[in-house]
């Protein structure tokens, strides 16, 4: 950047768990007037259809790996601010939880460039109340704790078990088979009930209910799986599971999902989702998994 050049700014944007209905306000605002949008790849495309102006960057598709190197993307960033862009880094969730928003902020206040940060709705919060899974109860549940499941030791999981109350981890499907050895042997009972929402807010949404002791038979094939909340001491509330259309997918091959046709669906427990021409209706399958058996020892 020379003196006489003026710098853009860079939003960093939580673009919320997958469900275009979780995008803030302030989110669709900062997209409409963006000049390039530099997205991860859990970012679903309806919110990347409201920036039809903006050059899209994905940073988790580049051709060198399947994910790109974090100073790669800081470089991005740094490089389209510099050039008086209004640039928009748009992250699954929340841009500070998991979501090495500060790696990104750190490297735009070294190169000068200034930067914003809108919030977006967590995985936490965003896929689970709407799979009927309350993490605080009046009088009963007063707290929950949050951990990540990528790169945490045995020792840490058992420090994460002795909390007294509900546990969510993200990032923890590959290591679901370690989470239930270690909060097992640190005293969680066995039989402790276990929600997981899997590709939460989308038509593939996947949510079952299983048993610490069954979480590792259950998530064997993680590719399945991922991205996943696990929630380790809730269950699933009743009025959720009662809805008439609890785990079925309604598709619509024409009509808006934005309509109250599809509200009212909803509101029965379906996710509404649009027909692809050649792929059949089970494509969209969204299952509330049967319970697993535990293999007997
Ligand atoms: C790298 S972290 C990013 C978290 C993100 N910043 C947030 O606030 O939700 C990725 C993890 O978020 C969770 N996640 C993201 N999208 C999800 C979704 N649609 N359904 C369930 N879990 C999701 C999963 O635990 C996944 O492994």
């Amino acid at each position: 950047m020379t003196q006489n050049e003026k710098p853009g700014i860079v939003t960093l944007v939580g673009a919320g768990p997958g469900d275009p209905d979780l995008l803030t306000v302030g989110a669709a605002r900062a997209l409409g007037r963006a000049d390039v949008v530099v997205h991860d790849n859990l970012v679903c495309p309806e919110i990347l259809a409201l920036t039809p102006q903006a050059e899209h960057i994905d940073v988790g598709k580049l051709p060198f790996g399947k994910q790109t190197a974090q100073e790669t993307i800081n470089g991005i960033l740094v490089r389209e601010g510099s050039l008086g862009r209004n640039v928009v880094r748009l992250k699954g969730g929340d841009p500070f939880i998991f979501g090495r928003g500060t790696e990104e902020v750190e490297a735009l206040h070294n190169a000068g460039v200034p930067f914003r940060v809108i919030a977006g709705v967590t995985s936490l919060n965003g896929v689970l109340g709407a799979a009927g899974v309350a993490l605080t109860t009046r009088g009963l549940k007063r707290g929950f704790a949050v951990f990540s499941g990528a790169g945490s030791s045995a020792a840490e999981f058992r420090s994460w078990a002795a909390y007294p109350g509900p546990v969510v981890v993200y990032m923890g499907v590959h290591s679901a088979a370690e989470i239930s050895r270690e909060f097992i042997a640190a005293g969680r009972e066995a039989a402790e009930p276990v929600v997981v929402v899997a590709r939460g807010g989308t038509p593939r949404e996947t949510i079952a209910e299983t048993t610490l002791e069954a979480l590792p038979v259950l998530l064997a094939n993680a590719a399945e799986w991922t991205p996943a909340i696990i929630v380790i001491g809730a269950s699933r509330e009743h009025a959720f599971k009662a809805r008439p259309l609890d785990g079925k997918v309604a598709v619509f091959s024409g009509g808006s999902l934005d309509s109250p046709v599809a509200d009212e669906l909803r509101a029965l427990g379906a996710i509404p989702a649009r027909g692809v021409k050649h792929e059949p209706a089970h494509a969209f399958a969204r299952e509330v998994a049967a319970p697993v058996e535990v293999p007997k020892q």
